[in-house]
């Protein structure tokens, strides 16, 4: 692949934050043009956001809702996520969205400018399929667009001391996130998604994707306002 790519693990909490954010998605798509015309590359794995737990929750009114009935519905929330933006960017994306990581046989002929890939399968996130793409693709850098400013030292809603971070590398990452992957902890890159990209060498930036002048300084080589885990 010889134009310059960039793996974009864009979270739900955007462009569903509680209805369709269409506003972020539009500015959304004027960055990610920009970044084309400059000669980039994207390759866009979209989250799931609150449509996903506005099912989970009326399903659990009526019936059963198990763990694994809640991963499908996510991962269901995701792809309908990945088909809206292939749709918004239908003259650069690729037609067919990716639903399974160890299945890239149609994004490997792939000529365009934006390939979209959603869930696979339960006990995943689309974090942990970013960094597979990554790999697959041989990117070594992702940017995680999600709702946050910066990871900080320790959960910054409960503890009123805790420290931005700009740098650190995966070690010191993987302390604050542990090493066990939760569907509801909400940390700032999934834990096992963390190991993969640790053991590839990849690096992460964390930015909030709602400034997005914040993620054209990051796409334009200049100093941005995030954190970078190397
Ligand atoms: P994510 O947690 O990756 O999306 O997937 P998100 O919307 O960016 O996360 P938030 O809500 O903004 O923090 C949503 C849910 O879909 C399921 C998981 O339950 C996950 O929590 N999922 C997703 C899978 O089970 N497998 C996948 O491959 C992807």
């Amino acid at each position: 692949m010889n134009k310059k790519t960039i793996v974009i693990s864009l979270g739900g909490s955007l462009i569903v934050p509680e209805e369709i954010d269409w506003k972020f998605v539009k500015q959304f798509k004027k960055v990610i043009e920009n970044g084309i015309a400059k000669g980039f590359r994207f390759i866009i794995i979209t989250g799931g956001g609150k449509t996903a737990r506005k099912y989970i929750e009326a399903g659990a009114k009526v019936g059963d809702i198990d763990s694994e009935d809640k991963d499908w519905i996510g991962i269901h929330a995701t792809r309908l996520n990945a088909h809206f933006l292939r749709t918004i960017f239908k003259e650069h994306a690729h037609p067919t969205i990716n639903k399974n990581p160890y299945d890239l046989e149609s994004f490997l002929k792939a000529k365009e400018s934006i390939l979209v890939a959603a869930g696979y399968r339960p006990g995943n996130s689309t974090d942990y399929i970013a960094v597979l793409l990554a790999k697959h693709f041989d990117v070594k850098k992702i940017a995680n667009l999600s709702n946050i400013d910066h990871v900080y030292d320790k959960d910054p809603r409960k503890f009123a001391d805790a420290k931005k971070i700009k740098e650190i590398n995966w070690s010191d990452f993987q302390k604050i996130v542990g090493d066990t992957w939760d569907p509801g902890a909400n940390v700032p890159f999934d834990p096992i998604a963390s190991k993969l990209a640790a053991k590839e060498g990849m690096e992460v930036v964390i930015l909030n994707g709602k400034k997005l002048g914040n993620f054209q300084k990051y796409l334009d080589g200049e100093k941005f306002s995030g954190t970078i885990i190397s």
